[in-house]
């Protein structure tokens, strides 16, 4: 049986930069699933449909084929056969991805892949619902949060950086509006698996929340 790692928590938490690291520390795979509802939230967008479009989204869905290779140790996105890598990270995606995430026909399309990914192979899987839903038998299961004033600061740093015009006020806002979408959705919703470890990053470093994650997985492993 393949040895399963899930990482839930909020956006902002840091969950993807830890899940690579203990990945490559572990070389299991790692599986981004945020970049899977983005990838059909770009599709959305595309196609100017709404978050509220009830019926344009559930159409859609049928037409939506979304793929993950990896490459180098990248995870790639494909959306029908199209790498949607350097598309989905902008900010309207990822507010795309959170709305129409609530939608039981996006879930099911999305959950089925992550299932049988994590069937065969050892892996990290992060988003929302892993832990919960997609995966209820992870071996490791990890719930990791921090507060939205570090999350917030973090994401500011990040795209000051890339010398990005932002607001750190504007910043925390989307953050609190995001937890509460993805917190208050009918189907799957972000919550803590009862058997999750919970990890709270507001006053740890990357590589410290790693080694916790490496020493849960030792002791599970036992
Ligand atoms: O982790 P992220 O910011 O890339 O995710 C984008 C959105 O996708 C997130 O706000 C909610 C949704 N999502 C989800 O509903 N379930 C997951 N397992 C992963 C992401």
């Amino acid at each position: 049986m393949a040895f399963n790692i899930a990482i839930d928590g909020p956006a902002g938490a840091g969950k993807s930069t830890i899940a690579k690291k203990a990945a490559e520390a572990l070389s299991y795979i790692y599986v981004d699933t945020g970049a899977m509802y983005r990838a059909m939230a770009l599709f959305f967008l595309r196609e100017g449909i709404q978050p509220e479009d009830t019926e344009k989204i559930q159409r859609a869905c049928e037409k939506i084929r979304v793929t993950l290779s990896n490459e180098k140790g990248e995870q790639q996105v494909f959306l029908n056969g199209e790498n949607v890598n350097g598309q989905i990270r902008r900010e309207e995606v990822g507010n795309m991805a959170s709305a129409t995430s609530s939608y039981r026909e996006v879930r099911e399309k999305l959950t089925q892949l992550q299932r049988e990914m994590a069937r065969t192979t050892d892996l990290i899987m992060d988003g929302r619902d892993i832990g919960t839903c997609v995966l209820p038998k992870a071996q490791v299961k990890i719930y990791l949060t921090a507060s939205v004033e570090t999350r917030g600061r973090r994401r500011f740093l990040e795209l000051q950086e890339k010398g990005e015009d932002c607001d750190l006020e504007k910043i925390c806002e989307d953050i609190r509006k995001r937890d509460e979408q993805d917190m208050n959705r009918e189907i799957a919703p972000l919550r803590q698996a009862e058997d999750a470890v919970l990890i709270d990053s507001s006053e740890m470093t990357i590589q410290e929340v790693v080694d916790k994650i490496l020493e849960l997985v030792q002791k599970a492993a036992v």
